[in-house]
């Protein structure tokens, strides 16, 4: 297994035409124009290995789908080097696509006033699947995602889940050796997220398809990859495995609880009270002061409990730890 993705100080500046609102303003930008300058990528490099699923994360703005669109081969960067299976992506676009795959879950591929099947026989034409091959495959999808009846539906009338197990299905029929995932979990139910998980996963041992995926969900990444790779502002600020940050700054855990008795007092040596009303609270448990079972042990014996629910925090706040450089 060798390394298919390659990246040397990949760098991208927006630059972006400037415009106060107003019709005076549209006049006048015609004249003096003044531009907003964005640098999305400031220089990031890695490398990934055949056969990988990387979870990329950072909070809104940190530049993934920057990334994942110069990897794709939609844009064209300011700066740095770019190897994908032996092509530059944005260079050699029309043999390379055949390779991989991809699905921005911001943004439909399918042919919105079509049937989605129609738009996965136009990518049997682009990616010239034999006809056996495409039935198989495209059969094996349909059923597992359960699209059969579905993908017949004009795509406009799917909803937003449908929808995204369609464009999974479009990513994946020409079997490429590479996926990028931006976002795919977008308006999933639980259910399909599963499916949809133990589907990369597949694939993933099955072929050996390389996967790198964008998400907001900690527990996908957690299901799905071994290593992340954390972007925020531009720059990379981790990249490794999972388990490692993990132990660094999952170290909290949210427990929220609701009472059945109103108005009692909160108190526990390791835990923090961050929220609390009549009938419920919530705390921050630190786990390397108090074990989870000794908090709950102790809240199940002081009080009279409806419910409790034990959390990760939430990735955003994982990624402003790091990136405030606590270690
Ligand atoms: N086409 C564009 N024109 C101008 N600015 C852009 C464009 N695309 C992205 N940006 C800016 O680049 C930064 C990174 O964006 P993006 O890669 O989409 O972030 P993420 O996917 O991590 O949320 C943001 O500040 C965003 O506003
Ligand atoms: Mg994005």
């Amino acid at each position: 297994m060798g390394i298919v993705i390659e990246v040397k100080d990949l760098r991208k500046t927006f630059k972006t035409h400037k415009r106060e609102a107003g019709f005076g303003n549209a006049v006048k930008s015609l004249f003096k124009r003044e531009y907003v300058i964005t640098d999305a990528l400031k220089g990031i490099s890695f490398t990934i290995e055949e056969g990988e699923v990387v979870g990329f994360i950072g909070p809104n703005g940190a530049g993934k789908s920057t990334t994942i669109k110069a990897l794709s081969g939609i844009l064209y960067p300011s700066g740095g080097e770019v190897n994908v299976l032996g092509f530059i992506p944005w260079k050699d676009r029309i043999s390379y696509v055949s390779n991989i795959g991809v699905v921005f879950g911001q943004k439909s591929q399918l042919w919105w006033d079509l049937p989605a099947l129609d738009s996965f026989y136009l990518n049997k034409f682009i990616y010239k699947i034999p006809e056996r091959e495409f039935k198989e495959r495209l059969s094996f999808l349909l059923k597992y995602l359960s699209l059969e009846e579905l993908a017949k539906k004009p795509v406009r009338d799917l909803s937003l889940g449908e929808r995204m197990k369609c464009q999974l299905v479009a990513a994946l029929l020409h079997r490429p050796r590479l996926v990028f995932l931006d976002e795919p979990s977008i308006g999933l139910d639980a259910i399909s997220k599963n499916l949809f998980r133990d589907f990369i996963i597949a694939e993933n041992k099955k072929y050996g398809t390389t996967f790198i995926i964008t998400t907001h969900d900690m527990q996908e990444i957690e299901r799905l990859c071994k290593r992340v790779i954390i972007i925020n502002n531009g720059l990379i600020v981790y990249d490794g495995d999972l388990a490692t940050i993990k132990k660094k700054f999952l170290n909290k855990k949210l427990v929220d609880v609701i009472l059945e008795e109103k108005g009692k007092r909160f108190s526990f040596p390791g835990a923090k009270l961050l929220e609390t009303e009549d009938y419920r609270f919530r705390v921050e448990l630190d786990t390397e002061k108090a074990s989870v079972k000794s908090l709950v042990n102790h809240i199940l014996k002081s009080y009279d409990v409806e419910d409790i629910n034990i959390a990760d925090p939430d990735i955003e706040e994982i990624i402003r730890k790091i990136y405030g450089g606590r270690t």
